[in-house]
């Protein structure tokens, strides 16, 4: 499986953190579109780069980080295909995956530590959509949203 990750440079610190947390599995390939380094950059150019990853089918998933989450998950959840969970803890993290297949996770920089983020990574990865009933038909009706958007 490939995950694409990104942050602007709010994020960076804790980007490395999280992909050490990726690294401890073996069916992981990361691909890291930046940024890197501390140079200000806009977090829509990153989000954007990493939700057309996903929306393209390039990555299965992506991860998203800025300062408080919340520009990038915007950004992101502009692309069509997109869906794109803001968590700040890990009962959120895995209803993400199990309820509304969230295909990208964004995270807080500036509002969680490593260590829970960590287990907020973990928590998405290891929870699979419940892709049945209510649940798909729930999917299906963002879709249609897009659609009519
Ligand atoms: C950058 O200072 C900050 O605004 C950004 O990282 C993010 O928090 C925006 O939502």
């Amino acid at each position: 499986m490939r995950i694409s990750i990104g942050s602007d440079h709010a994020g960076t610190a804790l980007k490395d953190e999280v992909k050490m947390v990726l690294m401890e599995r073996d069916n992981l390939e990361v691909k890291d579109v930046g940024t890197f380094g501390n140079e200000p950059v806009d977090y829509p150019d990153i989000a954007e780069k990493v939700a057309n990853e996903v929306a393209s089918g390039r990555s299965q998933f992506g991860i998203l980080i800025c300062g408080t989450g919340i520009g990038v998950s915007i950004a992101a959840n502009k692309i069509h295909g997109i869906r794109c969970a803001l968590c700040s803890d890990v009962f959120s993290a895995k209803m993400a995956r199990k309820h509304n297949d969230a295909n990208i996770l964004a995270l807080g920089a500036r509002v969680i530590g490593f260590g829970l983020a960590g287990e907020i990574v973990r928590a998405w990865l290891d929870n699979e959509f419940e892709g049945v009933g209510r649940h798909q038909r729930r999917i299906d009706k963002l879709t249609e949203i897009e659609s009519k958007n």
